[in-house]
């Protein structure tokens, strides 16, 4: 069987380590991994290939830093001319960014069957990207694998059960393997928050950035704001300068054990990342997300998680509330990526 993985964007690296393990347990399997180039910096590219013990993609396409439209239409063709050349059974994409919409329409157009990963979750909110971009990709692909029981139901409701596969996500295989190989550390003495924000609803305007900011700046603990490349741009083009927010230390992207371990030992995240929604609530760490949707609804059971949109203030009364009711179980059992070979095969 020939397997085409396409990935682009930094949290498709870590969903791709926990699969590229179990599928090299095959030896039946020939596989291509394409990388778009959507994220090309070292810190949000390269360091994961080498932290995660990913060879190297044979295909890098170098597509990053276009506006949507062109980034789209640029990988689609590319995509498109590579997936004609190595003629895979199927190409497998995940979640819900432009390099995964550009390989599923590439695949379909060549009639190549397509996996889709993290099928099924839906925020409802269609002036997200990213909503629009995974309701496609369900809808072209021949298998979907779903992370959860209400991402299954969301799926039902849009008649795409056939194919579908609760499969658990492949995200907590990557956080169980983490904790197993003792690779979550303790990084800092004083207490903190930890915060990630990137989504352009939170970043394209300076009012609502700057919100933001004040009230990360008003919080009782120290913050430490792991920069994404967007907001950063955001940041430098408004002339938001990032010294007048003494409570918050800005550090560049680091790399996703350190990532893991941040989380791990803070107060709370404050996040609008979806990945770290879960990750989270896996570390058993409270979450904050500042948008009024969340892919992920189970994570807000018992205060785990809540959103918080427009009441930033209100953040200070959350991290006083503690949840305990904490289910092992959500999004399955950490063995995501070897059901899902399995389920294919
Ligand atoms: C993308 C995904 C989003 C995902 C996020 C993960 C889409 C529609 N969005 O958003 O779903 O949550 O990745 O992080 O696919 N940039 C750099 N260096 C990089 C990467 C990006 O400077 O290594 C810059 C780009 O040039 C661009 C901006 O950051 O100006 C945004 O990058 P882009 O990949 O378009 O979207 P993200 O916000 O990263
Ligand atoms: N991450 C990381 N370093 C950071 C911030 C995040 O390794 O400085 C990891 C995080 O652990 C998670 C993934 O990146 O696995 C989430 O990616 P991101 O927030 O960029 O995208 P989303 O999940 O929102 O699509």
């Amino acid at each position: 069987m020939r397997l085409c993985t396409v990935v682009g964007a930094r949290p498709q690296f870590i969903k791709y380590a926990a699969l590229h393990h179990a599928i090299h347990k095959y030896s039946q399997i020939e596989h291509v991994l394409i990388h778009t180039g959507q994220h090309y910096d070292h810190n949000m590219s390269g360091s994961f290939f080498k932290e995660l013990g990913l060879p190297d993609p044979d295909i890098n396409l170098s597509i990053g830093g276009h506006a949507p439209v062109k980034q789209i239409s640029l990988m689609l063709e590319h995509i498109a001319k590579h997936l004609a050349e190595i003629k895979p059974d199927f190409v497998i994409v995940f979640g819900d960014t432009n390099s995964s919409l550009a390989a599923a329409i590439a695949a379909s157009k060549l009639q190549i069957k397509i996996i889709h990963i993290e099928a099924g979750a839906r925020s409802f909110n269609k002036d997200m990207p990213e909503e629009f971009n995974r309701i496609i990709i369900d809808r072209l692909a021949d298998q979907l694998f779903v992370s959860s029981s209400s991402a299954m139901d969301n799926l039902k409701k849009e008649g795409l059960i056939r194919n579908a596969y609760l499969s658990g996500d492949v995200m907590k295989d990557m956080v169980f393997a983490a904790k197993q190989r003792n690779r979550i550390t303790p990084k800092q003495t004083q207490q903190y928050i930890y915060a990630t924000i990137h989504r352009p609803a939170n970043t394209n305007t300076t009012q609502r950035l700057t919100d933001i900011m004040n009230g990360l700046n008003q919080l009782p603990h120290k913050v430490i704001f792991s920069l994404h490349p967007r907001t950063k741009k955001q940041l430098d083009q408004r002339d938001i300068q990032t010294e007048k927010y003494q409570n918050i230390e800005w550090i560049e992207p680091v790399g996703y054990f350190e990532n893991l371990s941040f989380i791990q030992f803070a107060e709370a995240v404050i996040t609008d990342s979806g990945g770290m929604q879960k990750e989270a609530y896996w570390l058993q760490t409270k979450c904050v997300t500042i948008r009024q949707d969340t892919e992920w609804p189970e994570t807000l059971h018992d205060g785990w998680n809540t959103l918080v949109n427009d009441q930033l203030e209100s953040i200070n009364h959350l991290l006083s509330t503690n949840p305990t009711n904490h289910q092992a179980k959500l999004y399955g059992d950490g063995n995501a990526a070897t059901a899902i070979m399995d389920n294919l095969l």
